[in-house]
């Protein structure tokens, strides 16, 4: 399998900042084919499935559904006719569904979904939401992941996207977009969306999939423990990026996504993740502490711990301090080997649709050898 970026790994854009170079070298450099990795705090996977890339055994979890169904799709990946003949399948039942349901469900819907898509294209989506039974069906978690990946995004560069312009990674609020989408004039265009996916699943799987298959699950990382149990002190390498301090809620950032797969039709807040955006650093080192907590019994004697922070206003040293009390607390022994490795200021993506906002963040690099515990 090639070491350049796989197509899997744009399945669905969730966060940015952590590239699948960097987990690549770390993987290299603390593992061997064989041994097992984990992430945490999955998002969309990068972990997993560069490790899986690298023949690593490769486990994941995350808070968010969201991230649960991107990463569980890259986790295993079905067979490409399995893919097509169900998109297939879904098409011929939508041509046959009373569209009046469906109608009446749009209309139901917040003024946002009409100015976010087509007509035609919503009522697709509306059907697949219903009759895509993601989290049991490995088929149709992956053809769902497709559909995120789909769901927003830049129209006026790309026509595989089903909604009027909006940022791919994030979906901007709805009172917001509304307005976004007045004042320019902007309007939906009609997207077929079997047939995006049908592309898309093309596209992805040209390169072939991981020849292992990995583990993702959707939990708190408090719970780690006991949802890994048969694999305790078996993860040679932790690779993960937590929340950073006061910097992105996730659950906010991917409403619409959320709404794709069971959610409410509006952001909601502290319903899927109360972690994700604590402002207090009091409460951060708290909640990270118990993090290091939940996954300590998993990780083997002499396993490392690479993680990626950031945070709004912190200086590298208040990151360093905060990063070695709270890992300290659950692996006493301990030592950090490398960081903190300081990058450059961040700037979110979202700058682009809110000329003026302020996204900027520090971020550091940490690797910590936990030693006998
Ligand atoms: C910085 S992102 C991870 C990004 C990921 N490394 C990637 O490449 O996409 C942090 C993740 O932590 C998750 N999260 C927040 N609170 C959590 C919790 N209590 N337990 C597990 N995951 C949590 C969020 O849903 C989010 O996906």
């Amino acid at each position: 399998m090639s070491l350049a970026k796989h197509r899997l790994h744009a399945l669905c854009p969730y966060f940015a900042m952590f590239p699948h170079s960097f987990v690549r070298e770390h993987v290299l450099a603390h593992t061997r084919p064989g041994d097992t990795v984990f992430d945490p705090f999955s998002g969309r996977g990068t972990t997993l499935l560069e490790s899986l890339l690298l023949d690593r055994y490769a486990l994941a979890s995350d808070v968010n559904p969201v991230a649960a169904c991107i990463t569980g799709a890259k986790a295993y990946v079905p067979p490409f006719d399995a893919i097509i003949t169900r998109l297939c399948e879904l098409e011929v039942a939508f041509q046959e569904t009373a569209i009046s349901p469906l109608d009446e469900e749009r209309h139901s819907l917040p003024l946002f979904f009409a100015r976010a898509f087509h007509y035609r294209t919503l009522r697709e989506i509306l059907f697949l939401r219903r009759r895509l039974d993601w989290r049991r069906d490995a088929t149709d978690r992956f053809i769902a992941a497709l559909a995120l990946g789909s769901l927003h995004g830049e129209m006026d560069r790309s026509h595989s996207y089903f909604s009027n312009q909006m940022p791919r990674t994030i979906s901007t609020k709805p009172d917001y977009s509304v307005r976004f989408w007045k004042e320019r004039g902007l309007k939906a265009a009609r997207r077929p969306v079997f047939n995006i996916l049908r592309n898309r699943a093309v596209f992805r799987l040209e390169q072939g999939s991981p020849s292992r298959f990995g583990i993702a699950l959707q939990g708190d990382v408090r719970r780690a423990t006991w949802m890994f149990g048969c694999h305790t002190r078996k993860v040679r390498a932790v690779i993960t990026s937590p929340p950073y301090l006061d910097v992105t809620n996730f659950e906010e950032d991917q409403w619409l996504r959320l709404w794709f797969l069971g959610g409410a039709p509006k952001p909601t807040y502290g319903q899927v993740s109360k972690d994700d955006r604590h402002s207090k650093p009091e409460i951060y080192w708290q909640f990270l502490a118990e993090a290091w907590q939940g996954i300590a019994d998993l990780v083997a004697d002499e396993g490392v711990i690479v993680c990626r922070i950031g945070g709004k206003k912190q200086a590298p040293e208040s990151l360093a301090r905060g990063m070695v009390a709270t890992i300290r607390s659950a692996f006493p022994c301990a030592e950090l080997v490398q960081g903190p490795l300081v990058s450059a200021p961040l700037l979110r993506q979202t700058d682009n649709f809110r000329p003026g906002t302020k996204g900027l963040a520090v971020e550091a690099d940490f690797v910590f050898c936990v030693g006998k515990h």
